[in-house]
């Protein structure tokens, strides 16, 4: 087992776990090029990284930054499109320039030519030095549901029944959830050269327990990033209960 494995006792504790790890690698880099997650995992994590900018910890004026996903055919300027979200949560919050900010686009005329573009700016931008990830209660990372083949690249996806469940709550109702997207596919995510994925919450534990701890298989999407050397999941206790502490402790590290 590859990954690095940090449990913490809540989830305002892995947003500043993760942010700290995360800055430390966009540290590393002159012009460090961040994948960025939507969500309400990554929430916290932006909150301490907003607070490492404005200490001076985290010079953010020569990074990039491209979004995992995006939602199929919502008007431009919708609150849920995480075109938005991104604009909110992210950019505005890490004072990022937004010219250096890409989100897929969900209203192409052509989606499948879009999502090659989207493919061919972040093999030109040099590559995503860390990714964060959030996963699902299905064990999906961006919006690669159970199925997805590991060698997947970007492209319009169909969201699963149990992912519009969940993202139902953003919309009036389960109807207003769109059944499409574009997503970077597990392959795309696969050449980011770090991954942090966090994860927060009971509703969590399983497909954090099938991640870590069942061998390789599309039906958990996440379990694909123990063929990656450098991940570390950062974990509240409730996300990582359901893990064997006898596996855990030999994956314990404070980072790499
Ligand atoms: P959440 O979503 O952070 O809102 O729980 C995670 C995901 O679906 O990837």
């Amino acid at each position: 087992m590859n990954i690095s494995v940090l449990v913490t006792g809540n989830a305002l504790q892995v947003g500043e776990t993760a942010a700290n790890l995360i800055a430390a690698h966009l540290g590393l880099r002159p012009s460090p090029i961040l994948g960025i997650a939507t969500g309400s995992s990554p929430l916290t994590t932006y909150a301490h990284l907003a607070q490492l900018r404005r200490s001076g910890h985290l010079d953010v004026s020569r990074t990039s930054a491209f979004a995992l996903d995006e939602y199929v055919g919502l008007a431009a300027g919708h609150r849920q499109s995480y075109r938005s979200v991104v604009d909110r949560e992210v950019t505005t919050r890490l004072a990022l320039d937004p010219t250096r900010v890409f989100v897929p686009d969900g209203n192409a005329d052509n989606l499948d030519a879009a999502c090659l573009d989207y493919e061919a700016a972040i093999r030109s931008s040099g590559g995503i030095d860390v990714q964060i990830l959030g996963i699902g209660t299905n064990g999906h990372i961006g919006f690669n549901e159970p199925g997805t083949a590991f060698n997947s690249r970007t492209r319009v996806a169909e969201l699963s029944a149990s992912t519009r469940g969940d993202n139902a709550c953003y919309f009036p109702s389960l109807s207003d959830v769109p059944t499409r997207c574009v997503t970077q596919g597990i392959g795309t995510i696969l050449e980011a050269r770090r991954i942090v994925l966090v994860a927060s919450g009971e509703a969590k534990a399983r497909a954090v327990e099938q991640a870590l701890q069942s061998a390789p298989d599309t039906a958990c999407p996440a379990s694909a990033l123990q063929g990656h050397s450098r991940v570390t999941f950062v974990l509240d206790t409730a996300a990582a209960h359901l893990l064997n502490p006898a596996t855990l402790a030999p994956m314990q590290h404070s980072s790499r």
